[in-house]
């Protein structure tokens, strides 16, 4: 079979969470594009093309094997890749600066630039180049300059198509997404560009629900999207601890709340705070730049979300220590789950970190426990282990502890046998639900004493 059965080829340069599931549903949906997923780390290409892909997300692997070898490729040759494609995806990691002008907030961008400067010397003939990595407000118009920059005959599109998967439901979000963005200039050339990327997603998706706009606004959206979010977070945590002092339920504010049709009934969980790799940094991206500008007020505005987090994770640990007689020292801690949300192994930002971290710091053991992210929770947590235990068997995780703090609402975790769990702890036993997922008066009546998030505590004691 020869290539030239292929309309169009892809390349993405990144092959992590966003760049190998996005690929995946491609390739699915378009047999008729050859898509090349590359990556600089050959670690992560050869699981790519194993059977232990290095990333775990419902869907994925069915998905996957049926394209593989047919019409999507992993590989480390980056620079032939470049020289093929017609459209080239930029999924290469955006991580928020950790040194430097804008450290801790602003994002660092040398996997981008660095990425730009390949395309430029490789490229041979006219590309689209996509943004899908989140990034920066205006960092089409870097990427554009390093492309066109001294002489060279070939001519880029940048365009922005950010990516608004949720991890562990990824395949389904992009499968089936709310809308699918992609911002162009808005010139000739910019738009003929980003009708072809709209042909593309047109192969599964209805196209009133890919919204073109312009590059900027396309960027901005991404990151306004995420920081409303993580502020509906904010907003139900910051009631949930008023709950917990007036004998007030958060789960029934939130319904009683979300049924207002302007309010809507999602994301207005009350936990331990969010996670994950996108919403804190994210929303300190958009501080940035609000400063930048000279907005400070705004940029106050957002950090209160961020604030307001850091907050309640704080505050899940405080609420240990005074249940449990102000000190966990020396006291056998069981942490159930460890990734920044279930269905993903993924613990990037994960409030488990801090938790861990400040429960340690108090000198307590841990014994954590989670079915996919323990690979990840040990390199977390690498320096600070001394007093930590990685456990896959959460019965195991449990004997003879004090407490179980539960971190990530895993649905096996609703399962367990909790008699069996309470008749192996040291007693009084606690449990402090951080995401209220158990049966609070189910494991009160066992005999725990139950801490949720946002109502009143079920005890004994
Ligand atoms: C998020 C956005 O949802 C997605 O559109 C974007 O592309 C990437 O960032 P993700 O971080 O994968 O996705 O997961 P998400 O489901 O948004 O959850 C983020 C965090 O918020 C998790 O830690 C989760 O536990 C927490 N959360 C979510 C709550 O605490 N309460 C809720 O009601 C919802
Ligand atoms: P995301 O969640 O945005 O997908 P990941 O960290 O999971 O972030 O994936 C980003 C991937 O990009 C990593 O596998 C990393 O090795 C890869 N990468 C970083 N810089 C380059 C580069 N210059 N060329 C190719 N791949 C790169």
């Amino acid at each position: 079979m020869g290539d030239n059965k292929f309309v169009k080829k892809i390349l993405c340069i990144g092959a992590g969470y966003v760049g190998g599931p996005t690929m995946t549903v491609i390739a699915n949906f378009c047999p008729d594009y050859h898509v090349t997923v590359v990556d600089i780390s050959q670690e992560k290409i050869d699981r790519w093309n194993s059977n232990d892909l290095p990333i775990y997300e419902p869907g994925l692997k069915e998905r996957l094997l049926k394209v593989r070898g047919h019409n999507l490729f992993f590989s480390t040759d980056i620079d032939k890749g470049i020289a093929e494609a017609d459209i080239i995806f930029v999924s290469v990691n955006t991580p928020t600066k950790t040194f430097g002008e804008g450290a801790g907030r602003a994002v660092d961008l040398q996997y981008i630039e660095k990425t730009a400067r390949r395309i430029k010397a490789h490229a041979r003939s006219d590309k689209i180049v996509v943004e899908k990595s989140t990034i920066p407000v205006r960092a089409a118009e870097t990427i554009d300059k390093i492309l066109h920059s001294g002489n060279n005959s070939v001519k880029f599109e940048i365009l922005s198509n950010p990516e608004f998967m949720a991890e562990g439901t990824g395949i389904k979000d992009m499968e089936t997404p709310d809308r699918v963005l992609i911002g162009s200039m808005e010139t000739p050339s910019g738009i003929k560009a980003r009708e072809e990327l709209v042909k593309l997603y047109e192969h599964w998706v209805p196209r009133e629900n890919i919204v073109t706009s312009n590059l900027w606004s396309s960027e901005l959206s991404k990151l306004v999207s995420n920081a409303f979010l993580a502020q509906r977070i904010s907003s139900i945590n910051s009631i949930a601890s008023l709950c917990e002092e007036t004998g007030a339920d958060v789960h029934q504010v939130a319904r009683a709340v979300g049924k207002d049709s302007r309010i809507g009934p999602k994301f207005l969980k009350a936990g331990v705070g969010f996670g994950g790799s996108c919403f804190r940094k994210d929303i300190l991206n958009m501080i940035y730049l609000c400063e930048h500008y000279g907005l400070q007020p705004v940029a106050d505005f957002w950090q209160q979300v961020v604030d307001l987090n850091d907050y309640q994770m704080r505050r899940f640990v405080q609420r240990i220590l005074r249940a449990m007689f102000n000190s966990v020292v020396d006291k056998k801690i069981a942490l159930f789950g460890f990734a920044f949300k279930p269905d993903t192994g993924d613990t990037r930002d994960a409030p488990a970190i801090y938790i861990s971290k400040m429960l340690l710091n108090e000198r307590a053991q841990l014994w954590i426990t989670d079915p996919h992210a323990l690979e990840n929770a040990k390199a977390d947590l690498e320096g600070v282990d001394g007093q930590v235990t990685y456990e896959p068997d959460p019965y195991k995780a449990a004997e003879g502890a004090h407490t179980i703090a539960l971190i990530t609402e895993w649905e096996e975790y609703r399962n367990l046998d909790y008699e069996r769990i309470f008749k192996s702890m040291e007693k009084p036993a606690f449990l402090f639900d951080g995401r209220n997922h158990l049966d609070h008066e189910a494991l009160f009546q066992i005999g725990f004493n139950v801490y949720p998030v946002g109502k009143p505590a079920r005890t004994h004691v």
